[in-house]
């Protein structure tokens, strides 16, 4: 070997070792952030039977902290009620320790009742972050039962003249037929559906949806407005408006996130192009945006007017940064949007995390519900943890070169 090799062969030796130590020192990383996450989850178990003993009626998952401290739980019907079976699930995937698999197993069962109703579209949220992922995991055939059924009753909620499904019942005054960004996320349980009964109707209700939310939801800019009113009777849009957003033109951070969300799952579902790019589209605008802070934790509407003095969504981020990660893997931007994700969650474990002990176990701080309401603003959230847990398994697989699906 010449001087010249011997010189090129140690410097890709000494490129191989920072690479290596940089994996373990991200490897590592991860493992804490799990252990912090188990050891709250853990204090939010003796929490929530605390908590059952003073609640009246029949509450099963927790949602949020009230603005003295204490625990707030949800009844199943609560949209919110999938998040914390969801993210018990995801500590059973990331340790297989059978503690996680019980409790896991008994905070999906209370869920079962959802699977018939029909008011409401938050169906994927609750039954497909519960039974979805215990589906997933365990292969259990009730849980797929139930998981079918469930599909059953979001499509009834579909309307052939709008070619969407309807999200609220709420607010009649304001819509007769209103379809939120948000529901972009439902889909995933129609998708499955497909895929566990071959019955391809499913797929086509989420297909139409995606497509007809294409159309009517995006602005010029590509951010999402949070509220589109539909005339059920032929599929005109009627109103383009916010509900948690600080008003109708602006770009309210979970509805930006949840958009990411649907359509890059949209493109995991169906290959179909238009789907990624607009993900890609809805990254650009986040990721761009000169409202976003350096940290990558957004405030809680882009357009809100007292920036840098608005509070912050943790939830927004945690989805932001779940949906970067499968992002990554199906674009040429891959890289970017991979290193934008790892640069928020370690954001959001380094500033965002409740003090061990803390919080009645909630993994995460700084969430912002709906601001417009002065509801659960700078506060912990259930699905800010959720999303983090499951961005942090995505980097965790992706870190060791398994497949996210
Ligand atoms: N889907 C309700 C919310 O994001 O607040």
């Amino acid at each position: 070997m010449n001087h010249r090799n011997s010189r090129y062969t140690l410097l890709i030796m000494l490129l191989l070792l920072a690479c290596h130590t940089a994996c373990i020192g991200q490897s590592k990383s991860t493992d804490k952030r799990f252990a912090q996450a188990q050891q709250q989850t853990r204090l939010m178990l003796r929490e929530i039977e605390k908590a059952k003993h003073q609640e009246a009626g029949a509450v099963v998952s927790p949602r949020t902290l009230s603005a003295s401290g204490e625990l707030e739980l949800v009844a199943t019907k609560d949209w919110t009620s999938g998040f914390f079976p969801g993210s018990l699930w995801y500590l059973y995937e990331q340790s297989q320790d059978p503690f996680w698999l019980e409790k896991a197993r008994a905070f999906t069962a209370p869920l079962e009742q959802e699977k018939v109703n029909g008011r409401t579209h938050d169906m994927g949220f609750k039954i497909y972050c519960s039974y979805g992922n215990g589906y997933r995991l365990t292969k259990d055939p009730h849980y797929r039962s139930v998981l079918i059924e469930a599909a059953e009753t979001l499509a009834t909620r579909f309307n052939p003249n709008v070619g969407a499904i309807r999200s609220w019942d709420h607010n009649a005054d304001k819509w007769d037929f209103p379809v939120i960004i948000d529901n972009m996320m439902n889909l995933e349980l129609l998708f499955a559906a497909t895929r566990l009964t071959g019955d391809s109707a499913y797929y086509q209700i989420a297909v139409s949806h995606a497509n007809k939310t294409l159309k009517n939801h995006f602005r010029e800019d590509n951010s999402t407005y949070h509220v589109i009113g539909y005339d059920p009777a032929n599929g005109q849009v009627l109103k383009k408006n916010t509900h948690q957003g600080y008003s109708h033109a602006s770009a309210w951070a979970r509805g930006q996130a949840w958009g990411l969300y649907g359509y890059t799952m949209c493109y995991r579902e169906t290959g179909n192009k238009a789907y990624l790019w607009q993900a890609e589209k809805i990254a650009a605008y986040m990721l761009e945006h000169p409202n976003m802070p350096a940290d990558l934790v957004p405030y809680w509407d882009y357009n809100a007017p007292r920036i840098p003095d608005e509070p912050r969504d943790v939830s927004a981020a945690a989805v932001m940064a779940s949906a970067l990660y499968e992002l990554s893997t199906y674009s040429q931007r891959g890289s970017v949007y991979r290193a934008e994700a790892d640069k928020v969650i370690r954001h959001l474990s380094e500033s965002y995390t409740a003090p061990a002990g803390g919080a009645k176990g909630f993994i995460l701080l700084h969430s912002t519900g709906s601001k417009p309401h002065n509801s659960e603003v700078d506060v912990p959230l259930s699905y800010a943890d959720y999303y983090y847990l499951e961005a942090l398994l995505r980097k965790q697989k992706l870190m060791n070169r398994h497949k996210l699906f």
